[in-house]
């Protein structure tokens, strides 16, 4: 047993019987597992809300499942749930409430943190959002020279970037198409120039999101943004009240920087990063499609926190997902997860999905503080399908790895596609159907024989197949939709982290990288002395400097 009562995953029962079961599953192969049980693509299926789950393409067994379930229960799956609901501090490592489930919830609900219900302050900030949103739309809110707001530009990194990024881009049917929406994050000027050249400041809004802000590639990139608009503008410090509002947690240091607080949207150190998009930190989000369907989103969001509460194993589609992902991670050996969407809108939503699961699950130390003696977090990738498709999935077919996949898709393109586009959406999703397929069941050697192959060439002419995939389809791309997807991931990446017992809240491993940045920036600038700096880096620095001929 270990400080929390609870025996090291490794050791516990449940996951040696996964072990042996996986064993006993031996080399099973899809094909064989559907023709053994029509029952299953019926039986693997389930609903939640809006979403359409098919997980039947996976290697799994009503046993499998059985023991996963078992392992769920051993590793205290649900209690660690109740207990974030219940705005315990189960982020342990930062002695915080992990609370982003109360964002989405209904006014009337009642969380606490620190003994006090959050719920009411999440909704006065949503309607000071709301107002705001509306005057920036409407045109109502003017600029220093009394333009109006054409362009709004959201400076922020990580969570405060790739959210809003993401989901603007999904609900690009749903936005404002008079207006104009940029996403800056990268400390790389380059992405603040291209942002703002062709850009009128008196016709602009900047949006800095950062929970601290403190960040460094954000305070920079504001400032950079801060000065190109008051030169712009011929202006002075006046200027900065109609054309920058924040996003933070920090009151102080908004001040500090020269926002005034009332244009300052607050949330709380409740809310992690990557799990705050349905936060203030979504303001450049509801300004694009109004805080109307900004509510049907978070109502998509609180539908599957609500799921993820009742839902009994075999219906409870966030467990499932997490289970499934720590079958394959764990018992099989998979090191990553391709997401893989078919739809352009989705442009954005594996990266969005990298921090999301990246940052909390890519530990190897447990709650506890000891190392872990298992896999946790796999690397997550993937880009839209078809593109994909002509790109890596060569490797995903015929290649050495196993690779599971989730596979998304809508039935209906967005509204207001061009007509004459329309038909292309059936195609689109044709491949998603046949990728799922193709990977599940292959192509034996005798039905590439049966097609008249030569014989040298039917072992590259094969597909060994029981490649698994889960599809999520849904009827279309709304904001509702979007929430229920997010929320699915975000409680399935909760499932894993609490299996495999690390804090899937904190993100410690990204301070040691920013600390040794600053130490290294004024060797690269004006040529100081860093102690202790290695040589290969040192060299670097010397051969960086040469070049800027320093
Ligand atoms: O990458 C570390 C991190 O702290 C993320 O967790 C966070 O989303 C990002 O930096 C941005 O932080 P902030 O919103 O405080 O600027």
């Amino acid at each position: 047993m270990n400080a929390e009562g609870r025996s090291r995953l490794d050791q516990l029962p449940e996951w040696t019987a996964l072990g042996k079961h996986r064993e006993q599953l031996g080399k099973v192969h899809l094909r064989e597992l559907f023709e053994r049980d029509p029952g299953r693509a019926e039986r693997y299926t389930l609903r939640v809300g809006d979403l359409h789950l098919d997980y039947s393409k996976h290697l799994v067994t009503d046993e499998t499942l059985r023991l996963l379930g078992e392992l769920a229960s051993a590793t205290g799956v649900a209690e660690l749930r109740d207990a974030m609901f219940r705005g315990e501090k189960i982020n342990i490592t930062e002695q915080r409430s992990v609370l982003h489930i109360a964002l989405r919830a209904p006014g009337s609900a009642v969380i606490k943190s620190d003994g006090e219900n959050v719920t009411p302050a999440v909704q006065s900030v949503l309607t000071k959002m709301g107002t705001f949103a509306d005057r920036v739309r409407s045109g109502d809110w003017k600029g220093h020279t009394g333009k109006r707001i054409k362009t709004v530009v959201n400076i922020g990194i990580g969570g405060s970037d790739l959210g809003p990024a993401m989901a603007y881009e999904a609900l690009r049917a749903y936005t404002h198409r008079d207006m104009q929406f940029r996403f800056v994050s990268n400390v790389d000027g380059a992405d603040l120039h291209e942002a703002v050249r062709d850009l009128d400041p008196a016709e602009t809004l900047f949006i800095i999101a950062s929970k601290t802000f403190t960040t460094i590639e954000t305070i920079t990139n504001a400032t950079s943004a801060r000065d190109w608009l008051l030169s712009g503008l011929r202006a002075g410090g006046e200027a900065v009240a109609q054309h920058f509002v924040a996003l933070s947690t920090n009151a102080e240091k908004v001040t500090e920087f020269g926002i005034n607080p009332d244009n300052m949207f607050e949330f709380w150190d409740w809310v992690g990063g990557r799990y705050s998009f349905d936060s203030a930190i979504g303001l450049s989000l509801m300004v694009a499609i109004g805080h109307e369907r900004f509510r049907e989103m978070l109502a998509g969001f609180h539908l599957v926190d609500e799921h993820f509460c009742s839902a009994p194993l075999h219906e409870n589609a966030p467990l499932l997902l997490g289970l499934l992902g720590i079958w394959y991670g764990n018992f099989w050996d998979a090191q990553s997860h391709a997401v893989l969407p078919y739809s352009h809108y989705l442009s954005k939503f594996t990266a969005y999905l990298q921090q999301l699961d990246m940052e909390s699950n890519g530990k190897s130390v447990d709650r506890d503080g000891h190392r872990v003696n298992w896999q946790t977090g796999p690397v997550v990738w993937g880009t839209p399908g078809t593109n994909g498709q002509h790109a890596y999935y060569q490797l995903l077919h015929q290649g050495t790895k196993l690779i599971p996949a989730d596979l998304l898709g809508f039935a209906e393109p967005v509204a207001d596609l061009q007509p004459g586009l329309v038909p292309q959406h059936d195609l689109l999703m044709a491949n998603l159907f046949a990728q799922g397929q193709a990977l599940a069941f292959g192509k034996t050697p005798d039905e590439v024989r049966a097609e008249g192959m030569a014989e040298e060439l039917v072992p590259h002419k094969t597909f060994p197949g029981n490649r698994p995939t889960t599809t999520i389809l849904a009827k279309e791309l709304s904001p509702s939709v979007l929430g229920q997807l997010i929320a699915l991931y975000e409680h399935k990446v909760f499932v894993q982290g609490a299996v495999w017992n690390i804090d899937s809240f904190d993100q410690w491993g990204v301070e040691l990288g920013k600390v040794l940045a600053k130490r290294v920036e004024p060797a690269l600038t004006d040529g100081a002395e860093v102690p202790g700096l290695d040589a290969s880096t040192a060299g670097l620095v010397a051969k960086y400097r040469a070049l800027r001929g320093r």
